[in-house]
């Protein structure tokens, strides 16, 4: 029996690798994709989404918007990354076929829960606030959904938007709290501690042969990893979303450890920190299945021969 799964994303270069993983690994049943305002905004990571089934030939899968921006904060798109377009130009001029369906990606997310108790999993690679949103509308979804898995925080490492930030945390850090002391049983978290050792560089492209994805991989982090190779020295382009999917996909390609994790919203200099309790010195009861090592082989070998298959 495929998994039920709702992937909600802000679809840019990153999220859009995790929803070709997703559909090509063939383990899903996925009831729909509910979209964000994060990397860009709720219309272009829409559009996106319709562009990546187009370019799989998916008819079948709903995409249903959701928040157009944050839950208090204004929308900070990350174009600089991203590009223009949010696929880093790839599939700019390509005409979209796949049309977004009516409703509110947050009344999706509950209906779905409520239609399957016991059985959706929901794998989030942009902002939480679809989430926090339908969980404050229906709170007992928290007891209802079988794994909430979301790419967002770091909680050893540095930020990647500001010292101590990650983008999808600092974007909704308010959603991210909402989320956190939710009460989920079965949460985890895929920070930047494990992402940023998802490298995916030439080598691994080279390996794809399927030559429609591989042409529009290559093209779509281009940019993505001219910009790594300035800051870093090599080429490379971090799988931040595509590894939430992969760990949907096989648990044990991570390591995790429970602990009491709470977000930063009022700081000058750490807002949208997520503040990992690793010693246990605020004595109150985990909350969060915190990803701390990868196994990475594991990771561009599933990967691959999904894209493969
Ligand atoms: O920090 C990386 C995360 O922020 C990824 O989900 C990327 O797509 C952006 O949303
Ligand atoms: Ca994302």
């Amino acid at each position: 029996m495929k998994k039920k799964l709702i992937l909600d994303v802000d679809t840019g270069i990153d999220d859009a690798i995790g929803i070709l993983l997703a559909i090509k690994s063939r383990q899903f049943d996925i009831l729909g994709i509910t979209t964000v305002s994060g990397n860009v905004s709720l219309e272009s990571a829409t559009l996106n989404t319709c562009k990546i089934l187009d370019l799989l030939e998916e008819k079948d899968i709903p995409v249903i918007k959701g928040a157009d921006s944050p839950i208090l904060r204004k929308p900070f798109f990350e174009h600089r990354i991203h590009g223009e377009d949010g696929l880093g130009g790839a599939l700019k001029d390509v005409p979209i076929t796949h049309k977004y369906s009516e409703g509110f990606a947050p009344d999706f997310i509950i209906n779905s829960i409520l239609s399957f108790p016991g059985e959706v999993t929901l794998v989030l690679t942009g902002p939480l606030t679809n989430l926090a949103l339908a969980v404050k509308k229906c709170p007992q979804i928290t007891k209802h959904v079988k794994e909430v898995i979301f790419m967002g925080g770091v909680v050893k490492g540095v930020g990647n938007v500001t010292p101590t930030s990650e983008f999808n945390t600092f974007v909704d850090p308010e959603a991210a709290k909402i989320v956190l002391h939710a009460g989920f049983e079965s949460i985890i978290q895929v920070g930047l501690d494990v992402t940023r050792k998802a490298l995916l560089t030439e080598e691994h492209i080279k390996l794809l042969k399927n030559e429609k994805l591989a042409r529009y991989i290559n093209g779509s982090t281009a940019d993505y990893q001219q910009k790594y190779m300035e800051r870093y020295g090599m080429r490379a382009c971090a799988m931040h979303d595509p590894l939430a999917v992969g760990i949907a996909i096989n648990r044990n390609i991570v390591s995790s450890e429970k602990h009491y994790v709470d977000v930063e919203t009022k700081s000058e200099l750490c807002d949208g920190q997520l503040v990992c309790d690793f010693q246990n010195r605020l004595n109150k009861p985990a909350n969060l299945q915190v990803c701390l090592h990868v196994d990475s082989e594991a990771f561009f070998e599933l990967f691959i021969a999904i894209l493969n298959s």
